[in-house]
């Protein structure tokens, strides 16, 4: 894992808006997996000026969000396809065409499931996959226990998680308890994963995330076994890492190790 620690969100936002950036100029880089929830949105907001001042293009950009709650329709103020809506696709060049979606209301959910299954490989897979995390270390709505082996499927959500969702609905018993959500292997199939983590509620989830044993108890520390995965949070998110030392030098030091390899080549050389 590349773990990378910033001062605040702030610079957080600046570091993954650049990678996302850099990405999609790659032209290979076309097809993305989007997070919702109050981590992503200065990203989204960051992506949003720098469409506007031409710095990236969603033209042939092809979108895949990672969950949706059982029982909303799209339209609904609290559904995560019109929390996009309004937080990146309304502002930004996507074709809506390219935006791909869980439904809230599917009629039959396994077959819905395995369509959304079908759908990402017939794009090519996910190329870079955007990730925020739980405090409970959930990716998706896959929660604590949940198979590390799974692929779309609805699930349950937990005690923690919706009173973490509380806060955007208006009374408690409209939150939504159930959900849909790509499986943790669909998440690991992504060529690239990008984990936003900020404020000190991610502390302990980051710290078991990067620390910790992979167990299904935290989803997402199944990402220590995917090759390239950029882990970028803010000081509060990484307080509770032990070796934040060591990803500190590596993460400033990048460029050391090909300015030391060139040394050595001209010594060996001159010898
Ligand atoms: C949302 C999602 C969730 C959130 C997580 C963190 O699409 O997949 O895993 O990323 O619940 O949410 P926030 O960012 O609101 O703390």
């Amino acid at each position: 894992m590349n773990v990378v620690i910033k001062n605040d969100a702030a610079a957080v936002t600046e570091f993954a808006c650049g990678l996302v950036r850099e990405r999609l100029a790659e032209r290979r880089y076309r097809v993305l997996g989007l997070p919702t929830g109050g981590t992503p949105v200065l990203l989204y907001q960051a992506l949003i000026a720098s469409y506007r001042r031409g710095e990236v293009d969603f033209a042939e950009v092809v979108s895949f969000n990672l969950d949706e709650y059982l029982g909303l329709e799209p339209t609904h103020p609290q559904s995560y396809r019109r929390f996009m809506e309004e937080n990146l696709f309304s502002h930004v060049n996507i074709r809506p065409e390219n935006v791909h979606f869980l439904s809230g209301l599917p009629e039959d959910i396994a077959w819905h499931c395995a369509d959304y299954e079908r759908e990402i490989v017939e794009a090519g897979g996910i190329d870079l996959q955007i990730l925020g995390i739980g405090r409970d270390g959930h990716i998706g709505f896959n929660e604590p226990t949940s198979s590390l082996r799974s692929r779309t499927h609805e699930t349950a959500l937990t005690k923690q998680t919706i009173e973490d969702n509380r806060r955007f609905f208006e009374r408690a018993e409209d939150v939504p308890r159930w959900a849909l959500t790509m499986g943790v292997e669909t998440i690991m199939d992504s060529r690239e994963i990008l984990l936003l983590a900020t404020g000190r509620s991610k502390a302990d989830a980051v710290k078991a995330m990067v620390e910790g044993p992979v167990a299904a108890i935290c989803p997402a520390s199944i990402l220590q076994f995917h090759p390239a995965v950029t882990v970028v949070c803010d000081e509060a998110a990484a307080a509770k890492l032990d070796h934040d030392e060591f990803y500190r030098w590596t993460g400033d030091n990048q460029h050391r190790m090909l300015e030391f390899l060139a040394e050595q080549r001209r010594r060996v050389a001159g010898n």
